[in-house]
């Protein structure tokens, strides 16, 4: 669905064009998984793949909105009588709406319309798109200053506080803050970012499995609490600070599955600044050796794969014109990101697909993704 759709759409439904329209995008993690919630390192760029959201602003706390792609409409009163919305999309804006809030801002509401082609439940932050669409339209809609940094924070505190996802910064932060043309590194303890280019001649290919799994919500709460034991173990507040050396010297110490988490977090930091080394050398040779190191780290320590992201991780990284793959994003099943060299990528997406469905019976979908740049304005009048 293009723009001119949703604003068609929303003409539709309320009678004038909208006042403006607004974007967030999803994001892919090239590396750096499941490093976030330590205070650690990680490494995705924002994607051409995003949340359009098309809105007027209102005179009062009311917000109509209408998810184009879903055939739904809520209608709600961002007012202290508001009763808690706390599943399904609508639970995005409320979420937000809350956060804003409680950092102290007064909203006003808004008519919106908005729709997206982030795959849904694909590890691709379609959920982090959506909220900062919501943080752009309410910081349009009640005059607040576009805060990039400051809106990812109160999105990621949405979906921790509100909608019950111990999630961490990333998602948030890279559909906020992306960059044209590069990743962003970011530091998830100062929440400093660091625009950092691809390799040249090398494309990001997304591998979506086409498998979706439900309760990753639990599993995610389950790793995070088993990260903090192993952090409270090296007497830390975060795994962040606990490097290999130390690690390796008190290993035995620890709980076996505690042992295996904790490796993975700390060495994953350590791939992590590699790669942003690799890259900023042009050596996409390396960024995709420490890509397959984090995808197997993930399989053995942090047992976060699975049997579809497994196989399509093992086809993409056997073929001549890849340098890299790993699953990206929570895990157990969604997609998986691939560095491939540019020239070849049309061989590399027609050989992989179809050998993925042969070995699992999944229908896959392959895209080659550009890096983009955060939520934003995307037209006004
Ligand atoms: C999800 C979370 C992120 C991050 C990744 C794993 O996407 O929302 O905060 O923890 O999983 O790296």
């Amino acid at each position: 669905m293009s723009v001119q759709d949703v604003r068609r759409a929303f003409e539709e439904r309320f009678g004038a064009a909208p006042a403006v329209t607004v974007r967030a995008p999803g994001r892919v993690n090239l590396i750096g998984e499941h490093t976030d919630t330590s205070d650690g390192f990680v490494l995705p760029m924002a994607i051409d793949r995003e949340v359009q959201l098309a809105l007027t602003p209102r005179s009062d706390s009311t917000v109509r909105v209408v998810a184009l792609d879903l055939h739904r409409d809520h209608e709600a009163s961002f007012d202290a009588r508001t009763p808690s919305v706390k599943e399904g999309w609508a639970s995005y804006a409320h979420g937000v709406a809350w956060a804003l809030g409680e950092a102290g801002h007064t909203l006003r509401g808004f008519d919106a319309v908005f729709s997206g082609d982030v795959p849904r439940g694909a590890g691709l932050s379609s959920s982090a798109a959506l909220e900062l669409a919501f943080a752009r339209a309410f910081s349009v809609a009640s005059d607040l200053p576009w805060d990039a940094k400051a809106m990812a924070v109160a999105c990621r505190r949405a979906e921790n506080g509100w909608v019950g996802v111990a999630s961490g910064i990333m998602d948030q932060l890279v559909s906020a803050c992306g960059e044209e043309d590069s990743a962003v590194l970011i530091d998830c303890r100062s929440l400093d970012t660091c625009a950092v280019p691809l390799p040249a001649g090398t494309q990001v290919v997304i591998l979506d499995t086409g498998t979706r799994r439900g309760l990753v919500g639990s599993a995610y709460n389950e790793r995070r609490a088993q990260v903090d034991a192993a952090a409270a173990a090296f007497g830390v507040p975060m795994l962040r600070d606990v490097d290999m050396a130390t690690f390796d010297a008190r290993a035995s110490e620890l709980d076996e599955v505690v042992r295996r988490r904790a490796r993975h977090v700390i060495s994953e930091n350590a791939r992590v600044l590699h790669a942003v080394q690799a890259m900023e050398a042009g050596d996409a040779v390396a960024l995709g050796a420490l890509m397959n190191a984090s995808h197997a780290s993930l399989k053995e320590d942090f047992e976060v794969t699975g049997p579809a992201l497994d196989a399509m991780t093992e086809i993409a990284q056997a073929h001549p014109a890849c340098f890299g793959a790993r699953m990206t994003g929570a895990g157990f099943a969604g997609c998986c990101v691939a560095l491939v060299d540019e020239a070849r990528v049309a061989w590399f997406m027609d050989a992989v697909g179809p050998a993925f469905e042969a070995a699992t019976g999944e229908s896959p979908s392959l895209y080659a993704v550009r890096p983009t740049a955060g939520a934003g304005l995307l037209t006004t009048g």
